[in-house]
């Protein structure tokens, strides 16, 4: 049998899956402490298949070594982090910020700057330091709202489906057209907690200039 790309180093990645899981569970239980609320909808962890690494590898024309799975692609783990309201998925990002074995590698804001087809999400690279091994495993995370979240299922769905019958630029331009709806929806809901929370009435915004 062919030995996995990932090497002897599977537990590793396992184990980092597990830690920013559980920081993420104990942001989620801080702040559902703190307000009643818990900011996150769902969560979802995966490491990379086999077949999704190679293919990215020999994508981005690296070769198929365990080398390239874990320093060259920065996502053989992967989080994503559904959250109900615009600002839990910046103060998710904020928590993950503060973690003292995380540096971030990259971050972008594709909520304040969405994609051209109308893409929205807040994603990060971070490189997570195990003090006990020396080594470090980078991991991707996605933070997104749960309208975020749909639109990208569809508009996964739509680009993965072979022969879309019908006119593929009208389609491409009503997706953004609904991306943009949920967007402003997304505020709405946002200035609408903010007031509800405030007891005061609905004129302004916590979330400006998305
Ligand atoms: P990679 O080489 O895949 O890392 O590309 P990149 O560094 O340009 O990635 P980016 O941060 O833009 O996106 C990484 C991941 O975000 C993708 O693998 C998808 O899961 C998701 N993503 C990015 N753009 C889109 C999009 O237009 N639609 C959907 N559905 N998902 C997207
Ligand atoms: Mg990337």
């Amino acid at each position: 049998m062919e030995e996995s790309i990932y090497g002897k180093q599977l537990p590793e990645l396992e184990k980092v899956k597990t830690h920013l899981m559980d920081e993420i569970d104990s942001v989620r239980n801080r702040m559902q402490a703190e307000t009643g609320i818990d900011p996150v909808e769902h969560c979802l962890a995966r490491i990379k298949s086999e077949d999704s690494m190679r293919e990215k590898c020999r994508r981005k024309g690296f070769p198929e070594t365990t080398e390239s799975a874990l320093t060259k692609i920065y996502d053989a783990v992967g989080i994503r982090v559904v959250c109900a309201f615009i600002n839990d998925v910046y103060a998710i990002r904020d928590h993950l910020a503060t973690l003292s074995d995380v540096e971030i590698i990259e971050e972008k804001d594709y909520i304040r700057h969405a994609k051209p087809n109308g893409y929205r999400s807040y994603h990060m690279i971070l490189r997570v330091n195990d003090s006990d091994s020396g080594g470090a495993v980078y991991a991707e995370i996605q933070l997104r709202t749960i309208s975020q979240d749909t639109w990208a299922a569809l508009e996964h769905q739509l680009r993965y489906k072979q022969n879309i019958s019908g006119n593929t630029e009208l389609i491409a331009e009503e997706l953004k057209r609904c991306a943009d709806e949920l967007a402003s929806t997304d505020i709405s809901m946002q200035t609408l907690r903010d007031t509800i929370n405030s007891g005061g009435n609905c004129k302004t915004s916590s979330v400006q200039s998305i």
